[in-house]
């Protein structure tokens, strides 16, 4: 507690209040946020103001509270623009379906979507609304959108709602709020100064100009890795085949297709990196011959001749030197033994293991359920979001970089 006070004291946070039910609960983390040091100043929706008075805010924050932009200024300053600078972390508590697709699509129309347009610093969301609102699939997109671009989400609870319905879509306690806020400012960019490699998606080898033999990888695990890295500090290179996703902000994207342009990409780029992360699903093998025309059906078999692509892999684990090299392996049999032998033969300082035929992991789902694999040790982490996946994976390797844990080939 004391550690935590110490370090919220004389940071700037700006508290963004929506005009959701939960809006009353916004008080206790200003209160909270109070006690712990911090200097508050709350913006409000019209909406808001429906559910709250200012006048609590104002007694609570010590400040005054803004919800006009056009409102006579106090003082010679753009509002809008000093609270975004001042602030250094930006944190929208609850939060409608209504500012996250605003902040989502671009429309900064009032004080606070204009202040969180302006700021550089970390945005923290935490919506809640009902739970039909929650899981509508425009609401599901601009969630994803804004975690694509670097803004930070807490989940809601699932529970008792206050529109009388049970579900996802109820604001977390205040309590849990506040740490996560805590988390934000004290995370540390312990990765700074590392030039991180991560490869993303799944290739697709073209049969003939239209079709191709693609994969099901969402690339979602090498996508969460790749904003985790960012927002530690690394400068972060991802190659990524195909994709659904938004490429994350702060970092250089190459696109490809075929796993042989991505054996390309890597080998050009991996004589200056520390890190290589491999997290794409590559195509072992490739059509030897790609038709120039679209194929066309008839009574006979089709038979397609295969050769295989560079194991990239193998290939950065012969040249790698000094740097980190840590792979995957998406397994349905055999999981640990086969990523130990993969570890091995590609002299990889570790692997991380998933079974891809588990619910709760694997490709497409939100979640994985990973063990991480090095020389000498193996942890098994609980089912996670990929977020957090990413978060402990790059823990393991700032440990290995370190020389806290052991590194293959010392
Ligand atoms: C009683 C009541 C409760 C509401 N609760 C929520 C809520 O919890 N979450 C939400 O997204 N919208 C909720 N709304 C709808 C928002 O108030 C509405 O979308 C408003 O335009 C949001 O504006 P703002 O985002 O500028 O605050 C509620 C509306 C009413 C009348």
């Amino acid at each position: 507690m004391h550690k935590i006070k110490e370090e919220l004291e004389n940071k700037n946070i700006l508290l963004g209040v929506t005009g959701g039910i939960a809006a009353y609960k916004a008080l206790e983390v200003v209160s909270r946020l109070k006690k712990l040091g911090a200097e508050v100043d709350v913006i409000m929706t019209e909406a808001a103001k429906e559910f709250v008075q200012p006048l609590s805010f104002r007694s609570l924050s010590h400040n005054p509270v803004i919800v006009d932009m056009f409102s006579e200024p106090k003082q010679w300053n753009v509002k809008h623009i000093s609270l975004a600078e001042k602030a250094d972390i930006c944190l929208v508590a609850p939060a409608t379906a209504n500012i996250v697709g605003k902040i989502a699509n671009g429309i900064a129309d009032d004080m606070l979507s204009t202040t969180v347009m302006a700021t550089n610093a970390p945005v923290l969301l935490a919506p809640a609304m009902n739970c039909n609102m929650y899981s509508n699939p425009i609401f599901q997109q601009n969630l994803d959108r804004l975690r694509g671009l670097g803004y930070y989400l807490i989940k809601p609870d699932a529970g008792y709602l206050a529109c009388g319905t049970e579900g996802k879509g109820r604001l977390p306690a205040p309590s849990r709020i506040v740490e996560n806020v805590v988390e934000q400012l004290t995370k540390e960019k312990d990765l700074t100064g590392q030039q991180v490699m991560i490869t993303a998606g799944g290739t697709q080898e073209p049969i003939d100009p239209v079709r191709f033999i693609g994969n099901h990888s969402s690339g979602k695990m090498g996508y969460a890795i790749a904003r985790e890295a960012v927002k530690r500090g690394a400068e972060v290179t991802l190659i990524t085949a195909s994709t659904s996703l938004q490429p994350p902000s702060g970092i250089e994207i190459i696109q490809v297709e075929t796993a042989q342009q991505m054996y390309e990409s890597v080998m050009k780029l991996q004589v200056e990196q520390d890190v290589i992360i491999k997290a794409a699903a590559v195509a072992d093998y490739r059509p030897q011959v790609v038709a120039e025309d679209k194929i066309k059906k008839d009574e006979s078999e089709l038979v397609i001749k295969l050769e295989r692509n560079p194991d990239i892999l193998a290939e950065l684990g012969r040249v790698k030197e000094e740097k980190l090299l840590i792979g995957f392996a998406a397994e349905s049999e055999d999981l640990i033994a086969n990523a130990k032998d993969k570890l091995s033969r590609k002299n990889l300082d570790l692997i991380v293991a998933n079974d891809i035929t588990a619910d709760d992991a694997g490709f497409g789902a939100d979640t994985n359920r990973v063990v991480m694999i090095s020389r000498t040790d193996k942890t098994e982490l609980p089912t996670l979001s990929k977020e957090e996946v990413a978060n402990r994976l790059l823990g393991r390797i700032i440990e290995l970089l370190e020389g806290t844990g052991e590194k293959n080939g010392d």
